[in-house]
């Protein structure tokens, strides 16, 4: 795979006003979003399920690229078409988390380290076999009294950075996701002066471990006020304190930039997107794309609930996410749409 074919994939994760739907809930994560409405927290759940997400029609005029997880990228729609396939007939572009999980990191009290480098240069080849063309590796930095401290942003920097290098060796896109989260009743200012610094981290590292910046993506967080504060800023604040956030942080030579949604309601991560988009997409150097997981899917989810006849309602929901996440990204997205 040449640096080219690098760049042309990463610049069409986030063309055309499309962005990424993340469905790589791992298997307990996944588990616990069925229990919470009664479906059965079975492989076979699990499968159903993701065959109702790839074969929601005309997914593939909003959605770039779907982000699967191990089970999911070895099974099979009913007719045995691997979903991998299904994907890419849809016209998306398969992708695959390839991180095993944040765990309790050694010395540092409620702060999480991501582990999955041991193997990976073999598991990305096996990937890559089965048709995926980009990654995704999640770090995750929680905010609290003393934390971060230095040493967990910078553990999960380099681990982010060792992981995009072996990706592009191995000629997938790492989406590159260092998650700080919206848990704690911190303010808005004090969430952007860590995202800004977890983000300067980042990409020190990245340009140390050789990480070619016009063949990745970023997955970052919105600068948002902790769930539990007092204050909840306004959805312009929220988009001029990221977009400044990101110009700090984020070189010009990364095309584009695909935020998780971490839990915000779905309506609001649109209308945050589509904020910084109306507001200021054409000075910015790099594409604000998306790159949901609960603010896409949620929704049919909720619809769904393991019945089979509930299929087209929750395919209609999904596309429906899918669509005003594209409308946002043009910033064109308005609340009437949501009654349509
Ligand atoms: P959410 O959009 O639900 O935060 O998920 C995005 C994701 O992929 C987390 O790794």
């Amino acid at each position: 795979m040449s640096a080219q074919e690098l760049i042309d994939t990463a610049r069409a994760m986030v063309a055309g006003a499309k962005g990424l739907l993340a469905m790589d809930e791992s298997n307990p994560t996944c588990n616990k979003r069925f229990a919470k409405l009664g479906i059965p927290q079975t492989e076979e759940a699990r499968r159903a399920y993701r065959e109702l997400i790839v074969t929601t029609p005309a997914l593939g005029e909003c959605i770039s690229g779907a982000i699967l997880y191990d089970e999911t990228i070895r099974q099979q729609k009913k007719d045995g078409t691997p979903f991998a396939k299904a994907i890419r007939d849809a016209g998306i572009i398969p992708g695959i988390k390839v991180d095993t999980g944040a765990k309790d990191m050694a010395g540092h009290l409620g702060e999480k380290v991501t582990e999955g480098l041991d193997g990976l240069r073999e598991r990305l080849a096996e990937y890559s076999h089965m048709g995926a063309r980009f990654a995704k590796w999640r770090a995750v930095i929680a905010i609290g009294d003393g934390i971060p401290s230095r040493g967990c942003i910078e553990a999960n920097a380099q681990a982010l950075a060792r992981y995009a290098a072996l990706c592009q060796e191995a000629g997938l896109v790492p989406v590159v996701e260092p998650e700080v989260l919206m848990d704690g009743g911190h303010t808005l200012e004090r969430c952007r002066e860590v995202t800004e610094e977890v983000l300067r981290t980042a990409f020190n590292q990245l340009y140390t471990q050789r990480v070619m910046l016009e063949g990745m993506i970023l997955k970052p967080n919105m600068v948002l006020p902790g769930l539990t504060c007092p204050r909840q800023d306004a959805v312009d604040e929220v988009a001029d304190a990221t977009v400044k956030c990101l110009l700090r942080a984020v070189p010009a030579a990364v095309p584009g930039i695909a935020f998780l949604s971490g839990g915000q309601p779905a309506e609001l991560a649109s209308a945050r997107l589509n904020a910084m988009n109306a507001r200021f997409k054409s000075r910015l150097p790099w594409a604000l794309a998306f790159s949901f997981a609960r603010a896409i899917q949620q929704p049919a989810l909720e619809i769904w609930r393991g019945e089979e006849t509930n299929v087209p309602a929750a395919q209609q929901a999904l596309l429906h996410r899918a669509r005003c996440n594209q409308a946002a990204r043009r910033g064109e997205y308005t609340a009437t749409m949501e009654k349509t």
